[in-house]
């Protein structure tokens, strides 16, 4: 599997999560954390496409330590089984919030629960996840959400975030990332307060965070520049042509996954940051500036209150200190 640039530092002893991982970034993103000797679980919502992504791994790397977890991000149901799961294993030292509907319907549906499709799914889901596992990571643990460059390229509706009144395709998908980064920035906000408050609370100066929230777009990543890969990713001709077309200003998305294993292992990540690839659609990693909107403390706070309602439950981040 050397479909890489830079090597990734040993991840043996490392636990990670990665949502929507039998395909696309996710898949990759696993692999590369996989080889690199972490232990990851490869999260999804359909059994047979899991398992075939763990046999694609297992090909090239047989001792791989990886394994599954069912979780439709869209369900609630399904999220708190997969908590409930996650209770009972080893803490996480990492979390990968990748899961996405990237291709979103022209009209708007409801999940299971009621809550607007593509908000559900790319982060509602992952919303509730963390209030579950929360408690359960490690410390130093870091919590990686996928952002998009879409994000520049359309407002944002704080006050109609299940678009109920103004749905369109293209709306869901890029308000559903810039909910997803701005909750991932507040996150890292409540973070470092509680850790603030529980170093106050002793008297001691520093405040270390004991979780890291931060945030990374992969650029424009598509399947047709991407290795084939049997039952994970196999674009017929047309797609490689057209895709190949776009090679200038497109990667493939095991490239697109290098700035997500960035953040997950390197040494120079902390909360709060947002790294994308140095060419802003391609490249190595490279921390990045994301937009006004989604560091709008604000913004942050309304959305998380919203993210509340919408998964029947308060998310309290406790005070405690690294
Ligand atoms: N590719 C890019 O250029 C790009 C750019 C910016 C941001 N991103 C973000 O990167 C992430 C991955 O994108 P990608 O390009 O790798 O997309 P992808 O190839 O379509 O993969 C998406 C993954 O999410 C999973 N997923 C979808 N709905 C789910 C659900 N309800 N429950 C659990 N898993 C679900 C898919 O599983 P199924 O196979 O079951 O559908 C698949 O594993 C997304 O969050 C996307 O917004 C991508």
């Amino acid at each position: 599997m050397n479909w890489y640039p830079a090597a990734v530092p040993p991840q043996a002893g490392r636990e990670v999560l990665v949502t929507g991982a039998n395909a696309g970034l996710g898949f990759f993103t696993s692999a590369r954390l996989a080889r690199a000797g972490a232990h990851v679980t490869l999260s999804g919502r359909d059994p047979g496409r899991l398992a075939a992504a763990v046999a694609a791994i297992r090909e090239r790397m047989p001792r791989a330590a990886v394994d599954t977890l069912v979780i439709d991000t869209s369900s609630l149901d399904s999220v708190r089984a997969g908590v409930d799961r996650l209770l009972d294993r080893a803490p996480l030292d990492a979390v990968v919030l990748n899961a996405g509907m990237v291709h979103t319907p022209s009209r708007r549906h409801e999940s299971v629960d009621g809550n607007e499709l593509v908000l559900a799914t790319n982060v509602l889901g992952h919303f509730a996840l963390l209030e579950g596992i929360l408690p359960h990571l490690s410390r130093g643990a870091r919590v990686v959400t996928l952002g998009s460059l879409s994000m520049r390229l359309s407002t944002f509706r704080v006050d109609d975030l299940q678009l109920a009144r103004s749905y369109d395709a293209w709306r869901a998908y890029a308000q559903s990332k810039i909910a997803a980064t701005s909750l991932a920035f507040e996150l890292d906000r409540r973070l470092r307060r509680a850790a603030t408050d529980a170093a106050e609370a002793v008297g001691a100066a520093s405040a270390t965070p004991r979780v890291h929230s931060l945030v990374v777009h992969p650029g424009y990543s598509i399947s047709g520049r991407t290795p084939r890969v049997p039952g994970v990713n196999e674009p017929n001709r047309t797609d490689r042509f057209a895709d190949a077309l776009q090679a200038a200003w497109a990667q493939g998305k095991h490239r697109g996954a290098e700035p997500i294993v960035h953040a997950v292992t390197a040494d120079d990540v902390e909360g709060g940051q947002y790294w994308g690839p140095v060419w802003l659609v391609k490249g190595r990693p490279a921390l990045a500036a994301s937009t006004r909107t989604s560091r709008d403390a604000r913004i942050g706070a309304r959305v998380w209150a919203a993210a509340e309602e919408a998964i029947g439950r308060p998310f309290e981040v406790p005070a405690v200190r690294a």
